[in-house]
């Protein structure tokens, strides 16, 4: 049974299961997988997790109350994560961390999928029509890029207090016993049923004959055992042996090109966070090859230059400014950036004053700008990635992005292995001027190269003020992403707002191509009206996003929202 409780009531505490063993400060968390309740919102001051959903943020507020920082909740949210979020959870995947701890050290662990080694620039492009087939970069055994969340979990433990083999417990007894799914979870299935039989071999644990329904226990031996694997052998248990020929052998019956070299060789890598200042708070932010840094970094600075607060908030005015700052930095998106290890990116031009004063010389406050007519793009709604924000005593703050891509990825589950493999080849630039599954067009920046890393939208984001942690935030939703952490940072910096309405308020978007104005349907009609008037194409879609964030509320008092377009669940105390 899973219900819906959208007011913080401290932690709740259900019956007991295998999963219960925390006591700390005086409480006892016991996490109950067949009966638990959403909680939206939350307020503490010792330790605070929102992520996508419910049990693995009550793992992650386990492990603080045992005494785990804020990287040994983030390593145990993301494994749980893989087993009771399917859609984006995953162990097959990839993704990227953001760190400040409390001695002020900062990291940024870039565990992105890469190309396999027999990848090649033209690998999707039919030779006969010169054609790309976008079916094949978005499903199926050859959408799959050489995952790297096993090794990112690893490299994050050089920053955990708690030993690995207890952080990923709370998984294995989620997957082995199994847990209640909800409504949002049945359907997600449901409606990826076709998908999951075309794209397997044998049919895999999440289709289940006549469908699922809220409430029903979805039990994942096979993956339960793959997480043993990873706790007995380390990443070894994953890179190597016995899942690694699992993976390998998926690959060879079904038209795949990762190899046990591919796996074996996958690295990840410590990046430097990109930081700057936006009016008097400071924002660490994952560098390339996520584009979220350098696209906050240039619309953040853009947005500085003008008094947007004084324009208020959802006015024609302000939407407008916001949406041609993101316009031009998505048009330098596609153009120069991509994997830093593979090609120059001038990143410290594109972030200048100077230029960024030239990038709005054309910006005209009445009238609509065009972006160059090429091919539209088409985004399709997807709840493909992964959020998870926490901050612990310490004031160690750690925020993570993970992401199978489409939802459920590549839709190919490894056989005898049971957890699914992502889909993250479609976000290169398969061929130039070809939009990927969110409409993004890229071009020579983000071709495909063996060992390459697919530029990402993922934007793990924390903001300082006064060198302490004020805020840590960050979402799910392709390209969405950057402009949801963008519209979440100037609503609660420039709009004033606490982190419920900064998270919940109806969402634009722009990326220059398709050139409109994406608004969730909640979006004010009237300022809608006055955008196409001056000249703007609005395109009403779904609600995007499942953004996560914890705010300072005063003194020493966190208030984290999860957001209402999810499962999504805040936990504190
Ligand atoms: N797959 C979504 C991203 O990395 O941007």
């Amino acid at each position: 049974m899973v219900s819906l409780k959208c007011l913080f009531t401290g932690i709740i505490l259900c019956l007991t299961n295998p999963l219960a063993h925390a006591q700390n400060i005086g409480r006892k968390i016991k996490i109950n997988p067949y009966h638990y309740t959403i909680q939206k919102d939350a307020e503490g001051k010792n330790g605070m997790v929102v992520c996508a959903h419910t049990l693995a943020a009550k793992v992650g507020m386990d492990i603080l109350m045992q005494g785990g920082n804020a990287v040994d909740a983030a390593i145990a949210v993301q494994l749980a994560l893989a087993v009771v979020y399917p859609g984006a959870g995953n162990l097959g995947g990839g993704g990227f961390m953001v760190a400040r701890f409390g001695d002020g050290k900062r990291i940024a662990l870039d565990f992105r999928e890469v190309a396999p080694a027999g990848a090649t620039e033209d690998m999707y492009v039919d030779k006969k029509t010169g054609e790309a087939n976008l079916q094949l970069s978005q499903e199926g055994h050859l959408a799959c890029g050489v995952p790297g969340t096993v090794a990112g979990l690893f490299a994050a433990m050089k920053y955990a207090k708690l030993p690995f083999e207890k952080l990923i417990r709370p998984a294995i007894a989620l997957a082995d016993k199994g847990f209640v799914i909800s409504e949002r979870e049945a359907n997600a299935l449901n409606s990826t049923a076709d998908e999951f039989r075309k794209n397997n071999t044998s049919l895999p644990v999440f289709v289940r004959q006549g469908g699922w329904k809220a409430g029903d226990t979805l039990v994942q031996k096979e993956l339960a055992r793959t997480l043993t694997r990873i706790q007995r052998d380390g990443a070894k248990g994953f890179y190597e042996g016995e899942t690694a020929k699992m993976i390998v052998d998926e690959m060879k019956n079904s038209g795949g090109i990762i190899s046990f070299a591919d796996l074996k060789n996958y690295k990840f890598e410590e990046r430097v966070p990109d930081e700057f200042d936006y009016r008097g708070y400071h924002i660490i932010t994952m560098p390339l090859p996520g584009s979220g840094g350098v696209l906050l970094h240039q619309m953040l600075k853009m947005l500085e230059a003008r008094p947007i607060a004084s324009y208020g908030f959802h006015t024609a005015k302000s939407v407008q400014l916001i949406t041609e700052v993101e316009r031009r930095a998505y048009a330098d998106r596609s153009e120069y950036l991509g994997d830093p290890d593979f090609i120059k990116v001038p990143v410290k031009t594109l972030v200048s004053d100077t230029y960024l004063k030239e990038r709005m010389a054309d910006y005209d406050s009445a009238h609509a700008s065009m972006s160059a007519a090429i091919k539209p793009g088409y985004i399709k709604e997807s709840d493909q990635t992964t959020h998870l924000s926490i901050i612990d005593k310490d004031g160690n703050c750690v925020s993570v992005t993970t992401t199978l891509n489409g939802t459920y990825g590549s839709k190919c589950v490894v056989a005898g292995a049971g957890f699914l493999l992502n889909n993250e080849m479609d976000d290169f630039s398969v061929q130039p001027g070809v939009p990927n599954q969110y409409g993004a067009v890229g071009g020579e920046a983000n071709a495909i190269a063996p060992h390459k890393r697919m530029l990402s939208s993922m934007s793990p984001t924390i903001v300082l003020k006064d060198d302490k942690p004020f805020m840590v935030v960050g979402t799910p939703g392709g390209t969405t992403i950057i402009t949801s952490v963008l519209q979440s940072i100037i609503n609660v910096v420039d709009f004033g707002m606490n982190a419920h309405d900064a998270v919940n308020e109806p969402k634009f978007h722009h990326q220059w191509l398709p050139d409109q104005i994406d608004v969730e349907k909640d979006f004010p009609a009237d300022v809608c009206r006055q955008l196409q008037d001056m000249g703007y194409k609005i395109n009403e879609r779904k609600p995007w996003s499942h953004t996560e964030l914890i705010k300072l509320k005063g003194g020493t008092l966190y208030e984290a929202a999860a957001d209402k377009r999810g499962d999504d669940d805040a936990e504190g105390y």
